[in-house]
């Protein structure tokens, strides 16, 4: 029989419940307010005391309030019927909802079950399946979605039958497995999944190694991101997180993107709805939003349903690897989260850590991040989740709890530097600090050599050693003046500002600038390398600014202009001309 109990105490949306049975952490009720349910997971459990963090408004709630323990912890429905929808942190469909809000005490369907999908199997009867195995798909939108075995499975299963192909809806039975001790499973279309349990009906989880093409030449170039990898955006308010995230979304060599829009700014959501849909695929042609799914919890909605939005996000990321998809995850902003997490946390009068942030936050953040990666499965298939978060640090503090619990598990690091931002050099990553600890990696290195070519990691090292060279002399003419330094110092402060107004700043809202390829990224770092690896002969610093104003000018007005047509070789020559003019032979 189910746990029932009731409302003993409320402060904002932590209700205690006195129980008559056993609870288990983290497992939902529903608290009863005058015949409207109000959904609520166990947080912390003492004797026969249950505190609950409700997904809703709390308003008007009594103490007494009946309440109705369900068994179950916080589960997201998995099925065919997922790609480009909208939902809330608690898989609500967003579009569903009745009038602007959902009303409280409304969980609508994630998807709908009366659709029909046109199944093919992949198994015969007798085959032996464990969980996550690819049962049979059905085409969903561009993808195959696969029928998985149910990823609670223990051990070998035996398929007892499988549907014929033909169509069959969300809840129909396509497969029936047995197991050794002949326990029987109707397998239908769907699943539920747990949020805060990783799916692991995978075989190993090997190193990524891949590089993941962005198109943003700051991160592919200098600071590269692998399929299955991990990274973070930090960056203080206004300075870009948001859209390069977007273009990230927009442009990186995925199969599907998943948005995690979590407490930001309501406005900032609804743009986010309404450009989302508008944007075309630049590898497709098609919609954006066709390999899209969006999950979002704005800042007006209560924050239980925020810290479960990631979750959510995560869940259905990893339902989609298991089908052999590259997927990549995007949280903006994860400081929100970790708001949630501090406020239940404060509620609940639990002993603070730093900045009154839970005491476990460092393990809850790399528990979260170590759920991506890139997995093999059975039959030599590969699948991937990269995640991204954005970090929206209180006045720009890189030093605060969040970003450095972050920093310990994330493998990449794009600060976003406020000056940057302010002088408009875009993408704001900070040049000198951002980082990327694949390029560290032998099997990233190897990657990277076999791929691009055999000095590629030497090159990227070069060109960041320049960046760093010219910001000290860049510091040393600021505090001696521009003639008490050698000539040389000029000439490498500007090289630098060659690598950054060249190739490093990239305009978001240019169509040819916005995203480039990596074939004309290397094309464009070997012009680069070229210029800085050279000598020139000047008279004085003045000639060295004017003379690579040039340049830069020459360098930008290429990237403007599409790969190699006549007006890109035309800019080409007159640069190899300007070199020439100066360089020492
Ligand atoms: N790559 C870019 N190219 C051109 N403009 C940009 C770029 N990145 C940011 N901007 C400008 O900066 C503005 C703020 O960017 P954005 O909303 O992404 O900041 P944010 O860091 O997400 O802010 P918040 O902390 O408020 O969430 C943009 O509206 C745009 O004008
Ligand atoms: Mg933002």
């Amino acid at each position: 029989m189910a746990t029932k109990g009731h409302v003993s105490g409320i402060v904002a949306n932590l209700v205690t419940v006195e129980v008559d049975g056993p609870v288990s952490q983290n497992e939902i009720c529903f608290i009863d307010l005058e015949g409207v349910k109000l959904k609520a997971e166990v947080i912390k459990i003492q004797g026969a005391r249950a505190f609950t963090q409700v997904f809703e408004s709390t308003r008007g709630l009594k103490v007494g309030c009946p309440v109705e323990f369900t068994g179950h912890l916080l589960e997201v429905e998995l099925g065919p019927g997922l790609l480009s929808q909208k939902f809330d942190g608690l898989q609500n469909d967003l579009e569903a909802m009745t009038g602007t809000f959902l009303k409280r005490g409304e969980y609508t369907p994630a998807f709908s079950h009366d659709t029909s999908w046109k199944f093919t199997p992949l198994v015969a009867k007798g085959a032996r399946v464990r969980a996550g195995s690819w049962l049979g798909e059905v085409p969903e939108s561009w993808i195959q979605h696969k029928i998985m075995a149910p990823f609670g499975l223990e051990g070998t299963w035996e398929v007892e039958s499988v549907a014929k192909p033909g169509a069959y809806k969300a809840n129909d039975i396509v497969a029936v497995l047995r197991n050794v001790a002949g326990q029987k499973m109707d397998v239908t279309l769907t699943q539920q999944w747990p949020v805060k349990i990783p799916i692991r009906a995978y075989e190993h989880k090997p190193v990524p190694y891949k590089l993941l093409e962005t198109g943003v030449r700051l991160i592919d170039t200098l600071n590269p991101m692998v399929e299955g990898g991990t990274g973070f955006i930090p960056g203080p308010f206004g300075c870009g997180k948001t859209v390069l995230q977007h273009i990230i979304a927009a442009n990186a060599q995925v199969d599907m993107v998943i948005i995690c829009a979590c407490g930001e700014r309501a406005n900032e959501v609804v743009e986010l709805f309404k450009e989302f849909p508008e944007l075309d695929d630049p590898r497709t042609g098609r919609k954006l939003m066709e390999r899209t799914i969006i999950i979002c919890n704005t800042s007006n909605m209560p924050v239980a349903s925020r810290e479960a939005s990631v979750y959510t996000a995560m869940t259905i990321a990893e339902y989609y690897r298991q089908m052999g998809i590259k997927v990549l995850l995007l949280a903006d902003s994860t400081s929100r989260w970790a708001q949630a997490l501090r406020e239940m946390s404060n509620r609940l009068e639990e002993l603070p850590g730093p900045d009154a942030f839970p005491m476990d936050l460092p393990a809850v953040i790399a528990n979260f991040y170590s759920r991506a990666g890139l997995v093999e499965l059975e039959h030599d298939q590969t699948g991937s989740i990269t995640f991204i978060g954005t970090v929206s640090p209180a006045g720009g503090n890189l030093r605060e709890p969040v970003t450095e619990s972050t920093k310990k598990v994330a493998r990449c690091f794009y600060a976003l530097a406020q000056k940057r931002a302010d002088s408009k050099r875009y993408p704001a990553i900070d040049t000198i600090d951002s980082y990327s600890k694949y390029l560290e990696y032998d099997e990233v290195r190897e990657y990277l050599r076999e791929y691009l070519e055999p000095h590629w990691v030497e090159k990227v090292l070069f060109i960041r050693d320049i960046l760093l060279r010219g910001k000290e002399a860049f510091d040393q003419i600021n505090i001696l003046g521009d003639d008490s330094v050698p000539l040389e110092y000029h000439v490498r402060f500007w090289k630098s500002e060659l690598v950054d107004f060249g190739f490093l700043q990239q305009d978001a809202f240019d169509p040819v600038d916005k995203v480039t390829p990596l074939d004309r990224q290397r094309y464009m770092i070997d012009i680069i390398y070229g210029v800085c690896t050279a000598e020139f002969k000047f008279a004085n610093f003045n000639e060295v600014a004017a003379y690579f104003k040039i340049l830069i000018n020459i360098v930008k007005q290429m990237n403007y202009t599409p790969f190699e047509n006549e007006e890109f070789k035309r800019r080409e020559d007159e640069l190899q001309s300007a070199l020439l003019e100066r360089k020492k032979s």
